[in-house]
């Protein structure tokens, strides 16, 4: 395959000088956010409960010649995001600032209401929805007083199309959907842009963790051939966020070809 030219007046570190957060980054479509964030040069902030999978992510970072920290905590917890946005602005290397929030980390759950184990349901809701608003509750005011700045939130396919097989985490992912719309709507005149990323089917640890087995999840979607990479989510996300300032990509959804539903 020939080398890509460079395409003269465009660079190809269009991050550069910016500061990511990216919550959920051990894994999945959060590790390669970061990762592809870092390439186009953002120095980022790298957050999950897991300290060795982080560890790990930050030398991936450094070897390809990015900036990380690494900061370890529960997205769920407002003492772990607070301390995330303290850590954050007292970075050195990343200009004891930041412009970038991708607010990702979170949790399927296989059923729909019968089927889905209730014991579970609060850890959805508090790690999907509450979590999530709380960081990004805090980020809008930081940036609205800034007068620029990224909040980009995963949602998902089932966060739009209500479906019986995942009613219960899809229906987290409705609410967070209408929190980060309604923000969009309260401080878009501030110069801040916030947009919502909802992939279809995506091969991570998203499976395992929800509790999807052959018969209530891989049957079902059989037909729908090859599933995307995180790297596909990873991609859109850094396209809206090389975006002129004055455009905000609001939403976006992401599915595999071959993904007819949800
Ligand atoms: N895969 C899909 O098909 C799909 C489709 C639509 C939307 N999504 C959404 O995409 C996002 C990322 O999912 P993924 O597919 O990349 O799944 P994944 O591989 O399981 O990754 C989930 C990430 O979130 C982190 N996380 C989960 N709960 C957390 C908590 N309480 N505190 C801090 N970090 C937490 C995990 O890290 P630790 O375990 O180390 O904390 C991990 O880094 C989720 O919001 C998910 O709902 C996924």
């Amino acid at each position: 395959m020939a080398k890509q030219k460079e395409i003269p007046g465009k660079s190809n570190k269009p991050l550069s000088g910016k500061t990511a957060i990216v919550t959920g980054a051990s894994s999945g479509i959060g590790r390669a956010t970061a990762l592809t964030l870092a390439k186009a040069g953002a120095a980022v902030v790298i957050f999950a409960r897991r300290k060795d999978r982080l560890t790990k992510l930050l030398s991936d970072i450094e070897k390809q010649g990015g900036k990380a920290i690494t900061v370890v905590g529960n997205a769920s917890y407002s003492e772990d995001v607070d301390k995330l946005l303290e850590q954050t602005l007292q970075w050195k290397e990343g200009g004891r600032k930041y412009e970038i929030v991708v607010v990702n980390a979170g949790r399927g759950l296989a059923g729909g209401t019968l089927s889905s184990d209730n014991s579970q349901w609060e850890e959805v809701y508090n790690t999907n929805v509450l979590g999530a608003a709380y960081l990004m509750r805090l980020a809008a005011k930081y940036f609205v007083n800034r007068k620029k700045g990224d909040i980009v939130v995963v949602g998902s396919v089932v966060g739009r199309n209500i479906s019986p097989f995942s009613a219960f985490y899809g229906s987290s992912k409705f609410a967070v959907g209408a929190i980060v719309e309604g923000l969009r709507q309260e401080i878009c005149a501030h110069g801040v842009r916030v947009s919502l990323v909802m992939p279809g089917i995506v091969k991570s640890e998203f499976q395992k963790v929800a509790g999807y087995n052959e018969d209530n999840f891989y049957q079902g979607i059989a037909h729908m051939g090859k599933l995307l990479e995180p790297q596909a989510i990873a991609d859109g996300i850094c396209w809206l966020l090389t975006q002129p300032p004055g455009i905000n990509i609001s939403e976006i959804m992401i599915r595999p070809t071959g993904q007819n539903y949800p």
